[in-house]
C-alpha cells in the first residue's frame, strides 16, 4: 500500500519566487517521495490583483499544510513572510551557510548555522512618527522569546555534531535589550555543558565572518542581526543563490530560500534553484524522509562540482536546465 502524500503548501510568491518552488517542488517529486502539494497565492501581483497581499485562504492552506514550501515576494515582505513567520509560530529561523566544491567562494571550508530569533526585536512591527521629522523604531527583546531561541541553538548544535555556539549581540551599546538576551544565552548555556559557549559583537562578528568563518559553528542572535548576517554569510560561499532556510515552530514549518524575489533577473531563466531545492531537502529532513533529504543534498553537491549550475555561479544553464541537472543525480 502507497503512503499516504505529505501534504505542501506552496505559496510561489513574486519575481523569481514561481521559478525556484517549481524547480524545488519537481525536485522533490522525482525522490519518488509522494506528495500532494497546493499552490496559494501571496505577495505583490497578489495584492495588486485582489487587495491582499496575504489572503486569509494562503493562510488557512499554510495552517493546515504539513509544511510550507516559499519562494519570495516583493515589496510586501513585511506583509507576507513576516505575518507568516508570526501566524505559524515559527520562531526559530535556521540558516546554514555551506561551501561547496565547484563553487568559487571565499572560504572553502564553510560551514555555518545561523539560528535567528524569528518573532520580535526591530522586527516586530512598532514603528511610530512622532513628527513628520522624527521616527522611532521600538526594539522588542523578551526573555521568553530569547530562552527558547538560545535553547533550539543549544539543541541544534547537540543534535549535529557541532561542538560551539556563538551568541551574537550590540549589548556594549543595546544595554538592556542585549543585556537580557545575554542573560538568556549565558542561563541555557549554563545547561549544556557539553558545547562550548562564546560571545561576540556584532560588528566585529561580520568582520570575522568575511576573514574566517570557520571560527564559527552555530551562531544565535537576534532577528535584525540574523537577517544580514544571513546574507553576508551567502556572500562568503558564493552567493544567496545557494542558501536555504527553515522556519520552524511546535506545531509549524515554513521553507524558504535567504533570497528575495530578485526582479533584476525575474522571468529570464536565470534563476539559481538551488537555494529553493536545498529548501526541499530541508523540508523533507523535516518529514522524516531523511534518506530523500541526503539523495536530494548528494545529487545538488554534484551537480555543483560539475559546474552545470546557472550563470550566477558561473555556469550557462538556465533554472531548468540546472534543476534537471540534480534530478538527473538523484
Ligand atoms: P534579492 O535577494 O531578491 O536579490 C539580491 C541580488 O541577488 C540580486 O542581484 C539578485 O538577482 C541576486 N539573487 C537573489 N536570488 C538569486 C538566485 N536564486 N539566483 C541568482 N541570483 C539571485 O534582494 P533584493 O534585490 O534586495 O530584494 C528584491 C525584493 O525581494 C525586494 O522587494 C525585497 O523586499 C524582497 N525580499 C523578499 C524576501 C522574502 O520574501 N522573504 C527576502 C528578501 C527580500
Ligand atoms: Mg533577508
Amino acid at each position: 500500500m502507497s503512503k499516504t502524500p505529505h501534504h505542501v503548501a506552496v505559496i510561489p510568491g513574486d519575481g523569481i519566487g514561481p521559478e525556484v518552488t517549481a524547480a524545488a517542488a519537481q525536485v522533490l517529486t522525482a525522490t519518488g517521495v509522494a506528495f500532494a502539494f497546493r499552490s496559494y497565492e501571496a505577495g505583490d501581483d497578489c495584492l495588486e490583483r485582489t487587495g491582499k497581499a496575504l489572503p486569509q485562504e494562503t493562510l488557512d492552506g499554510a495552517l493546515a499544510a504539513k509544511a510550507v514550501l516559499f519562494g519570495a515576494v516583493g515589496k510586501s515582505a513585511a506583509e507576507v513572510i513576516l505575518r507568516l513567520r508570526a501566524e505559524l509560530g515559527t520562531f526559530a529561523n535556521l540558516r546554514p551557510s555551506k561551501a561547496y566544491q565547484g563553487v568559487p567562494c571565499l572560504h572553502p571550508k564553510t560551514d555555518l548555522m545561523i539560528v535567528r530569533e524569528n518573532t520580535e526585536c526591530l522586527y516586530a512591527g512598532h514603528e511610530s512618527r512622532l513628527t513628520p521629522e522624527v521616527v522611532t523604531a521600538t526594539r522588542v527583546i523578551t526573555r521568553g522569546a530569547s530562552e527558547r531561541i538560545a535553547r533550539f541553538a543549544f539543541d541544534y548544535a547537540r543534535a549535529h555534531g557541532r561542538r560551539m555556539v556563538t551568541a551574537v549581540h550590540k549589548s556594549n551599546v543595546l544595554r538592556l535589550s542585549d543585556g537580557l538576551f545575554l542573560e538568556c544565552c549565558r542561563k541555557v548555556a549554563a545547561d549544556y555543558r557539553d558545547i562550548a559557549y562564546e560571545e561576540a559583537l556584532v560588528d566585529s562578528a561580520a568582520m570575522k565572518l568575511v576573514l574566517d568563518p570557520t571560527q564559527y559553528q552555530v551562531m544565535v542572535t537576534t532577528n535584525l542581526f540574523g537577517d544580514i548576517l544571513s546574507d553576508l554569510a551567502a556572500g562568503v560561499i558564493g552567493g544567496l543563490g545557494l542558501c536555504p532556510s527553515a522556519n520552524l515552530g511546535p506545531e509549524h514549518a515554513l521553507f524558504e530560500p535567504v533570497h528575495g524575489s530578485a526582479p533584476d533577473i525575474a522571468g529570464q531563466g536565470k534563476a539559481n534553484p538551488s537555494a529553493a531545492i536545498l529548501c526541499g531537502a530541508m523540508l523533507l529532513r523535516h518529514l522524516g524522509e531523511e534518506a530523500a533529504a541526503l539523495r536530494v543534498e548528494k545529487a545538488l553537491e554534484a551537480a555543483l562540482a560539475a559546474g552545470e549550475v546557472t550563470g550566477d555561479l558561473g555556469g550557462s544553464l538556465n533554472t531548468t536546465a540546472a534543476t534537471g541537472a540534480v534530478i538527473a543525480r538523484l
